[in-house]
């Protein structure tokens, strides 16, 4: 069950994901962490979990399809066989969605199909949505559009602030992600 994270950020799931692993609630390796942004928090907290981490700016490459045979062959030299994004800030394009078809998903903090792309939170609370919360699913081409493998909603009272809100949805994220990951692998193993 060899997994590389996708992640652009501080990496609060790939942490996650690590103790869900350490804690023995989701059967899973860590194969490679991949990060696009060269000062990413996450970054450290691979290297603190002794994950392999490749570190890429897009912008060296000639264009997306050689971004991503880059990827590519950074996951399969590790025998990848699944790719969950992480606050992954990037489309996925065909190259990587051919090579790893419904084997890419992700985690987004909104009840898609409501609030897609960036700051869904902001979106939210602009809209003064009572109800809010995470979305688990399949990544094909478009943002935040493929299908739904699990959602949980949470309240949004008046009196939160948006610091608030994300720390309500990251704790929900959290539990979420890791619970999800192990299902998908569960159900491959049955298949
Ligand atoms: C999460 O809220 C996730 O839903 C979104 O990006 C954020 C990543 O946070 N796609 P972190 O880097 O895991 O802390």
């Amino acid at each position: 069950n060899k997994i590389a994270i996708f992640a652009s950020g501080t990496g609060t799931n790939f942490d996650a994901i690590m103790d869900a692993i350490d804690e023995g609630t989701l059967d899973a390796e860590v194969s490679l962490l991949v990060t696009d942004k060269i000062n990413a928090g996450v970054i450290e907290k691979a290297q603190n979990r002794d994950v392999d981490t490749v570190v890429y700016n897009p912008k060296s490459f000639t264009d997306k399809a050689a971004y991503e045979s880059a990827l590519l062959a950074d996951c399969r030299a590790r025998d990848v066989e699944w790719i969950i994004l992480a606050g992954y800030m990037r489309l996925i394009g065909p190259t990587l969605l051919e090579a790893y078809s419904k084997r890419i998903v992700n985690i987004h903090p909104s009840l898609l199909p409501a609030f897609p792309g960036k700051d869904a939170i902001g979106q939210a609370l602009d809209k003064k949505v009572k109800v809010t919360g995470v979305t688990v699913h399949f990544v094909d081409d478009g943002m935040d559009t493929g299908p739904i493998i699990a959602q949980e909603a949470l309240s949004i009272t008046e009196e939160d602030t948006k610091d608030e809100v994300r720390r309500k949805i990251q704790a929900v994220e959290h539990k979420l992600y890791p619970r999800v990951i192990q299902s998908l692998l569960t159900k491959e193993e049955a298949k």
